[in-house]
């Protein structure tokens, strides 16, 4: 038995409390018993002495002491009742006095003289305990035909002692018992109510990455511990979600990084097996191992920019960047890539629209956009960069008149590594990583994207940026791309 336990603590606490109140309730039972007992006597002395009292009212005025004692003898026989009783004619001449009781209790001739009661006292004001002889007196006064009497009745209190006694010895070893019983109840108890954490931290212990399937018993109970086993099966679900995903990614990653390792690897085979290869041979094939390793870093640049958003990494600048100018400027530096697919870009509608960002990462959005629009549009094509301001946001739109998406898959388009046409983007060098980098910068600028696209008319992609309250979303939100992405 742990005391620091809670099953212990409660079980504790309980047990003062039952304690507590039986103690209380033990009180009041013999309190009550008592004093009911007591309004009993009282009542049955008095009784008595009223028998007393009609004899004296009933007395002629010249009625002879010995006539008196004789109708007190036969009709209340005080001694032989186990009574005490003694009958003053006032002032000071004792007519009446019981002898000892027939039982033996107190001795009558100890009870002390009379003392009279304060004129107006109630009827319990006129009855007084002799403790030191054990009775209860009640004393009366009264004015008859033949005098003044004062009726002083009693009787022993001893019965009624006996009787709480017993009570008391029953509360004393009742009361320990009860205690004992309802701790070890309440314990057993506790502890049956605690068992369901008992099993949840049981699991929780087995629990590793390889078995995050398992689940927690739900007792419907509709209380706390229902609604704790199922906030933990909930976070078990998330957290085998976000796992899968991190282990999708980076099986796919690696296997992205295998292809172009793999040229590599051939291209540099064939150069060390071929002894006598020209000089034209060797530029070609060092070109193709350099094209190889320039897509291996721009991937790897793209992974780092993943992870790094995934692990909620704050933007170093956070700025105002007018879009328009980003965007010219970005496209102008890729003119070069769009005469060589044959493709205009078109610049004609870019209006000032400023955003709070980090410029690097927004140019960022705009190169893989513009990318993407570039080498999915067949020369000949047109890809048209507009900005704006818009109720309270920076809007940005990629439109290109290329092959487009169809429409099954342009929800998954920002998934990682996920790509329309494997075959055609993996000829064209794309890990299919590009908009899943755009949609991780957007959520960190609190931006959203939405495309359109139409097969083999072409697409827009339209970002809408919060242009006053641009702000950097905390960490826990970028890691949730990890299940979207
Ligand atoms: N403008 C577009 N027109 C047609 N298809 C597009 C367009 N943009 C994206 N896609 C499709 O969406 C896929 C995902 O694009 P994403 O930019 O993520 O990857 P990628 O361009 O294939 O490779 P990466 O950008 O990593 O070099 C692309 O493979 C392509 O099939
Ligand atoms: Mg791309």
């Amino acid at each position: 038995m742990n005391p620091r336990s809670l099953a212990f603590r409660l079980g504790a606490w309980y047990t003062l409390l039952l304690g507590v109140i039986f103690v209380l309730l033990g009180a009041a039972t013999f309190f009550g018993l008592q004093s009911y007992l007591k309004s009993t006597l009282l009542d049955s002395i008095r009784r008595r002495s009223t028998q007393v009292q009609q004899i004296l009212f009933e007395a002629p005025a010249s009625v002879a002491d010995a006539e008196l004692q004789r109708q007190i003898d036969s009709r209340v026989a005080p001694a032989f009742n186990n009574r005490f009783l003694r009958v003053t004619r006032l002032p000071a001449a004792v007519i009446y006095r019981s002898g000892a009781p027939a039982n033996g209790e107190f001795d009558p001739a100890a009870v002390g003289p009379p003392v009279d009661p304060a004129p107006g006292a109630g009827a319990a004001d006129r009855a007084r305990t002799l403790p030191e002889l054990g009775i209860l007196l009640s004393t009366s006064v009264l004015d008859t035909a033949s005098g003044r009497y004062r009726v002083e009745m009693g009787a022993s209190l001893h019965p009624m002692q006996t009787v709480l006694s017993h009570q008391l010895v029953v509360l004393a070893i009742l009361l320990p018992m009860l205690v004992v019983a309802a701790a070890a109840s309440g314990y057993v108890l506790v502890n049956r109510a605690l068992r369901p954490v008992d099993r949840i931290s049981a699991l929780a212990e087995q629990l590793s990455l390889q078995n995050l399937s398992q689940r927690l018993p739900v007792e419907r109970t509709g209380d706390a511990l229902e609604r704790l086993a199922i906030a933990l099966n909930n976070m078990l679900g998330r957290l085998r979600d976000s796992v899968q995903t991190q282990r999708r990614f980076l099986a796919d990653a690696s296997h992205e990084l295998r292809t172009p390792l793999t040229v590599i690897k051939g291209e540099l085979q064939e150069l060390s097996s071929q002894t006598r290869a020209s000089a034209e041979e060797m530029r070609e094939r060092v070109g193709s191992v350099l094209e190889e390793v320039g897509r291996l870093e721009q991937l790897v640049s793209g992974l780092l920019m993943l992870s790094r958003l995934d692990a909620g990494e704050r933007p170093r600048e956070w700025a105002d960047v007018d879009l328009a100018e980003l965007a010219h400027s970005t496209a102008e530096q890729m003119r070069l890539i769009a005469e060589d697919g044959g493709v205009v870009v078109d610049l004609s509608d870019l209006r000032r629209a400023v955003v709070r960002g980090d410029r690097a990462r927004l140019k960022q959005v705009i190169v893989n956009l513009l990318d993407n629009a570039i080498r999915y549009t067949p020369r000949g094509g047109r890809v048209s960069i507009r900005s704006r301001e818009e109720a309270q946001c920076g809007v940005l739109e990629v439109k290109d008149t290329g092959v487009g998406i169809p429409a099954d898959a342009l929800p998954r388009v920002f998934d990682r590594f996920f790509r329309v046409d494997d075959a055609r983007s993996r000829d064209d060098g794309g890990a299919g990583i590009g908009l899943s980098i755009v949609k991780s910068i957007c959520t960190v600028h609190g931006a959203e994207i939405a495309v359109e696209s139409e097969l083999g008319h072409g697409s827009c992609f339209r970002l809408r940026f919060p242009r006053i309250t641009g702000r950097i979303l905390p960490a826990a939100t970028s890691n949730e791309n990890l299940k979207t992405g």
